[in-house]
C-alpha cells in the first residue's frame, strides 16, 4: 500500500484537472505501467496518467486485457504513483473486479486508491450506472470508457469502430449520458466516428477523452507504447512519435558490441579501491 500517498504528492486532483479544462486547454492524457514510464510521463507535463489494463498487451506481451488481474493492477499502479508527483493519477479497474457485485467493486476500487491511483476506470455506460453511483457516493471518482471496450472484445467481435448506424449512435448518446448522470467525472470514448464524438462532448457535459475519436474530444489519450514505438503494431488512429524499438535495440546491441570489443568496461566504469571512477565519490 503507498502510505500517505495524498499527503505525499502535490499531485492535481479532479477538480484542479476540471479547472484547467475549463479554461480551455484539451486534456493529456496517456498510460504508465511502471516507475521510470510514470516518472517520464509526469516530467512530461500530461494532465492525466492512466495505468491501463492494456499492461496486459503492451507490457506483460498477453493476447489481451482479460488476463490481467486485480493484483497485476495494485502492482503496476504503486510503481507508477511513486513516480507520479504532479498528474492525476488514474487506474484501471480490470475484467472481473467490478462485474461480480457493487460490493466487489468497491473493494476493487478501494484498492487502487491505496496503491496510489486517485480515480478509477471502468468500461460500459447505463448497465453500470448504479455501480457508478455507488462508487462515485463511496468517494471514488470514476472515469468512464465507452466505445470499444477491450474487455467485452467476444462480444463485440474485435477493435470495431462503435457508434455505427442510427440504433449504434443511439446507445453511445444514451450511455454517455447514463454515465455522467451517475457521477462518472469523465468518459473515454474509444475508436467512436469523429462526428459522433464531437456530438457527445457538446451534449454530455463531462470531459470526453478521445483514442480513435477524433480532435472534437475534450481531451486525448494514448497508450504510452504506440507513442514510443514499443507496441510492435499500432493502431492506425495512434501516433508514433519516436521509434523506441529500434533505439532501445541499437543501445543494447551497441553495449552487446562493447563488451564483445573490450570496450566496456572501462577504467571509468572500475572500482580501484580509492573512488568511483574519474573523480566520482568514495563508495
Ligand atoms: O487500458 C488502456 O490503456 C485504456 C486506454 C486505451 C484508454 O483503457
Amino acid at each position: 500500500m503507498a502510505e500517505r500517498t495524498e499527503a505525499r504528492h502535490g499531485r492535481a486532483t479532479v477538480p484542479t484537472v476540471l479547472r484547467r479544462l475549463a479554461e480551455g486547454a484539451p486534456l493529456v492524457v496517456v498510460t504508465a505501467y511502471d516507475f521510470p514510464t510514470g516518472r517520464i510521463c509526469d516530467q512530461a507535463g500530461v494532465d492525466v496518467v492512466l495505468v491501463g489494463d492494456s499492461l496486459g498487451n503492451v507490457v506483460l506481451g498477453q493476447a489481451g486485457t482479460l488476463t490481467v488481474s486485480l493484483a497485476d493492477m495494485v502492482r503496476h499502479t504503486e510503481a507508477v504513483a511513486r513516480g507520479v508527483s504532479r498528474a492525476l493519477l488514474v487506474a484501471d479497474m480490470p475484467f472481473l473486479s467490478y462485474q461480480p457485485s457493487i460490493a466487489e467493486a468497491v473493494q476493487s476500487a478501494g484498492r487502487l486508491l491505496q496503491a496510489g491511483a486517485q480515480s478509477v476506470k471502468l468500461e460500459g455506460g447505463s448497465f453500470w450506472a448504479p455501480t457508478i453511483r455507488h462508487l462515485v457516493a463511496s468517494g471514488i471518482p470514476i472515469m468512464a470508457h465507452l466505445g470499444y471496450t477491450p474487455q467485452s472484445i467476444h462480444r463485440m467481435g474485435g477493435p470495431h469502430v462503435q457508434g455505427i448506424g442510427a440504433d449504434g449512435r443511439a446507445r453511445l448518446l444514451e450511455d454517455a449520458q447514463a454515465v455522467a448522470e451517475a457521477g462518472a467525472w469523465s468518459v473515454v470514448l474509444e475508436m467512436v466516428p469523429g462526428p459522433l464524438a464531437e456530438e457527445v462532448t457538446q451534449v454530455v457535459g463531462i470531459p470526453t477523452i478521445g483514442i480513435g475519436a477524433g480532435p472534437g474530444c475534450s481531451g486525448q489519450v494514448l497508450v504510452l507504447h504506440d507513442i514510443l514505438g514499443l507496441s510492435g503494431r499500432a493502431p492506425r488512429f495512434a501516433k508514433q512519435y519516436i521509434d523506441g524499438e529500434r533505439l532501445l535495440t541499437d543501445a543494447v546491441a551497441s553495449y552487446a558490441d562493447d563488451v564483445r570489443n573490450g570496450r566496456f568496461p572501462g577504467p571509468e566504469h572500475t572500482h580501484d579501491g580509492q573512488s568511483w571512477g574519474r573523480g566520482g565519490a568514495p563508495v
